[in-house]
Order: structure tokens, then C-alpha cells, then sequence
């Protein structure tokens, strides 16, 4: 089988959550071997389990073959340790959106794969840069943004930290067309491009709900009836995970040094101490009991 990318052959997915689980899959159908890892055993079946429910979708809908679904869930190896990701030329890390876990994980990495492996974050919101300085190689890390559903949206942004090499960048972007995507470069800034137009997006949602305005149910409504947007805030936000959007608020709000027009709502924060999540946990601004 000829790769898009002779040095890309196995990739690494850390955490396998909403976008983990998404990005195994991509790059499971894109031919590459791919191992991917989480600290908690639950959440790896559950990711298997939604992939291969994925898979058979699109094969009955014609999307792919039988044979091409069935190989690539056969080319997702699962693993709660982190040594396995050794043989990995390229490791896409997918976990929670804390500073204190992704440096922990790329100092540890570091220490797991070759000199010459890639080591990208799909962090949304925090920097390439910061993060890349707990690795032993910086020129070695990258941003490498997916959108949710990773399966389904096309963009990837491309973040170069303070030392990422050139090479990088190039190889980075070319496994991300590979894999269908269409890669856009982004500087390495709080929320980068999307993460940042789409604040205020949520965030005054937020305000005209708190401020007993209209309902999540009318302002989704508006938004998609008015706006032609796909899907309302609201949904946007269950979707995300409410936790993830909490987490990506507060980490651009903070990096901004509080500018106010960035401001959290304490919503979401009531929503995650309530750990209504959304989707995810079958409760959000909506519920999706049938679902889970
Ligand atoms: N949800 C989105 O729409 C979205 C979109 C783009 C980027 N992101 C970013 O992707 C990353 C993951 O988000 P998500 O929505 O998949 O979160 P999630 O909560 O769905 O999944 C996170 C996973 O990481 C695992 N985990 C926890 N601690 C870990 C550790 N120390 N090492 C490895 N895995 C660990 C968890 O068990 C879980 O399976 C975050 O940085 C987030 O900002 C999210």
C-alpha cells in the first residue's frame, strides 16, 4: 500500500474521547496503523464500540466497502500504556484541555518515541508553544487542530510553536491531506483562528439565556432558521461536550489576561458541576436519553 507520506506510517491517537475516538478513525481509514491510548479502559471499548457503529453505518449506506470498514477497524490497536506508542512516527494527542496534563504527556512521550517522531497537540485553545517546551524535541511538536466530528470536518489547523521545525509542518500537513483534510495554517495564539471567532458565538447564546431572554431551544432555532447555521449554539455546545467548550472559554478568557468580552458564563459552569455534558453523557441544554 502506497501512503500519502513515506515517514508516516503509524500514528499514535492519545485519549479517546469525542475527538480521539474521531481521529483514530480517520486515520484508521486513511491506512495508517494507529494505537490509541487512554487511562481509562471504559472510555477505550466505548471508543471502539462508536467507531466500529461508525464504520457500519457508512458500509450500509454505501459510503465504503464492507472490507474497507473491516480493515480499518482491524488497524486500531487499543492501550492503557503509554510505552506502546514507541513504534508511533507521528503521536496526535486528544486529551482533556489542561495545560498540567498535556505537558506531563508530552515530557513523557518524549522519553517513549524516536528523536525523529512528530508529536502534534489538538489542544483548541492553549498554546503550541508552551506545551512543545515540555517536550525534549520543541522543533519535533505541532498543532494539529480537528474539528468534531473528526470523521466529517474537513478543516485541520496547523500550528507552528517557536521552534517547530519547517519539516514538520510540511510532513504534518501532508498526512493531514492524506487523510482527506483540507489543512490550513494557524499562528499560535489563544483559540488560534476558529476557536477564537467562535467565543462570542457561544458566550452571548450564554448571556441572552441567563439574562431570561429566550430559551436554547428558540435561540438554536433562530440561529439555524435565521442565521443558516448547521446547528444552534446550544446543540453546538452539546455536541462539543459542555465541559470541553467550559474549559475552552476559560483557558481563552485567561490567556487573554480577562479580557471581558471573553468572559465564561457561570452556566457552563453549573452544567459541568451538574456533569450535564451533553451528548456524551446523555444530558445537556438538552436530553438524549435515547441515544446512550
Ligand atoms: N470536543 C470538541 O469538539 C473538540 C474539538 C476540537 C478539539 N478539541 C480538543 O481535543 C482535546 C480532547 O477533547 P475531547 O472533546 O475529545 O475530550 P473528552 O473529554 O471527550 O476526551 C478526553 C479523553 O482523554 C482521556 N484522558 C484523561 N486524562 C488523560 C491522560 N492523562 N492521558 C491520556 N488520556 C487522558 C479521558 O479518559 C477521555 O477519554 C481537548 O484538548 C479539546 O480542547 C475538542
Amino acid at each position: 500500500m502506497i501512503l500519502g507520506n513515506a515517514e508516516v506510517r503509524t500514528i499514535g491517537v492519545i485519549g479517546s474521547g469525542v475527538m480521539g475516538s474521531g481521529i483514530a478513525q480517520v486515520a484508521a481509514q486513511s491506512g495508517y496503523a494507529v494505537r490509541l491510548f487512554d487511562v481509562d479502559e471504559t472510555l477505550l471499548e466505548k471508543a471502539v464500540g462508536s467507531i466500529a457503529g461508525f464504520l457500519r453505518r457508512a458500509a450500509e449506506k454505501g459510503k465504503l466497502t464492507p472490507e474497507a470498514a473491516e480493515n480499518a477497524l482491524t488497524r486500531i490497536t487499543t492501550t492503557l500504556s503509554l510505552g506502546e506508542c514507541e513504534p508511533c512516527d507521528l503521536v496526535i494527542e486528544a486529551a482533556p484541555e489542561s495545560i498540567g496534563i498535556k505537558e506531563s504527556l508530552f515530557r513523557e512521550l518524549s522519553s517513549i518515541v524516536r528523536s525523529d517522531a512528530i508529536l502534534a497537540t489538538n489542544t483548541s485553545t492553549l498554546g503550541v508553544t508552551q506545551i512543545a517546551a515540555a517536550a525534549t524535541y520543541p522543533e519535533r511538536v505541532v498543532g494539529m487542530h480537528f474539528f468534531n466530528p473528526a470523521p466529517l470536518m474537513k478543516l485541520v489547523e496547523v500550528i507552528a510553536g517557536a521552534d517547530t521545525s519547517d519539516e514538520v509542518i510540511g510532513t504534518v500537513i501532508e498526512t493531514a491531506r492524506h487523510m482527506g483534510k483540507n489543512p490550513v495554517r494557524a499562528k499560535d495564539t489563544p483559540g488560534f483562528i476558529v476557536n477564537r471567532v467562535a467565543r462570542p458565538f457561544y458566550l452571548e447564546a450564554l448571556r441572552l439565556l441567563q439574562d431570561g431572554i429566550a430559551s436554547p431551544e428558540t435561540i438554536d432555532l433562530l440561529v439555524r432558521k435565521g442565521g443558516g447555521f448547521r446547528m444552534g449554539p446550544f446543540e453546538l455546545m452539546d455536541l462539543i461536550g459542555i465541559d470541553v467548550n467550559y474549559a475552552a472559554s476559560r483557558s481563552v478568557y485567561e490567556q487573554y489576561f480577562q479580557e471581558p468580552r471573553f468572559r465564561p458564563s457561570i452556566l457552563q459552569q453549573r452544567m459541568v458541576d451538574s456533569r450535564h455534558l451533553g451528548r456524551k453523557s446523555g444530558r445537556g441544554w438538552y436530553r438524549y436519553d435515547e441515544e446512550t
